[in-house]
């Protein structure tokens, strides 16, 4: 892959906050994301806008929530030697690569909100430092209503995200770890500490 073009983050035709629903947003050229996940980024990016419009946010905020939603899963896709030489640490496991590689790659491409940056680099594991974008994208991709378990359990905590923001973050990422540990995956430290901010 070959990085000649700018992510678009405020082209009209490209990055509106207020896309039609269902639409897939577009992706950046470097993108590597199958059909099916381009409909799991579809509704991700569409729960993010409708909490933004329940929260009121500002412009710039809901386009940040909304950027932050197109991008997470960009390189999600993406072969094992692309994520490996594009991540921050290629040494983790295969499956928390894909963050911070599109992260890194929308930096090199004139991103500057580290905001949205660090929500996109850590959308996998969560993190400690994150603001509202990164814990709001961090929600919708466990909440978007396209994944088959929980759907009841999803949907009223998906209802409930603009009313009580922080409990429903802590619900979430207590449900991931659980779903984690009955996978018997492993924690990244950043879960680790996550956690112990949250409980
Ligand atoms: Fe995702």
């Amino acid at each position: 892959m070959t990085n000649t073009r700018a992510p678009q983050s405020s082209s009209p035709a490209s990055g509106l906050a207020h896309s039609t629903p269902g639409a897939v947003p577009v992706l950046p050229s470097w993108a590597a994301a199958s059909e099916k996940r381009r409909g799991h980024i579809a509704r991700v990016t569409a729960l993010l806008d409708a909490w933004s419009d329940a929260l009121s946010l500002s412009m710039a905020q809901r386009q940040a929530w909304h950027d932050a939603g197109r991008w997470h899963d960009a390189l999600r896709d993406a072969d094992e030697a692309t994520l490996r030489a594009n991540a921050d640490d290629p040494a983790r496991p295969l499956g928390m690569l894909h963050g911070s590689a599109a992260a890194r790659w929308l930096a090199r491409d004139g991103e500057q909100r580290t905001d949205v940056l660090d929500a996109v680099r850590w959308h996998t594991t969560g993190h400690v430092q994150w603001d509202q974008v990164g814990k709001a994208l961090y929600m919708a991709d466990f909440l978007e209503p396209g994944r088959p378990f929980m759907q009841a359990d999803r949907a009223f905590l998906a209802h409930l995200v603009p009313l009580q923001f922080d409990a429903v973050f802590r619900q979430v990422v207590r449900l991931r770890l659980e779903w984690a540990l009955r996978e018997g995956k492993g924690f990244a430290p950043e879960t680790v500490a996550l956690w112990d901010a949250v409980r």
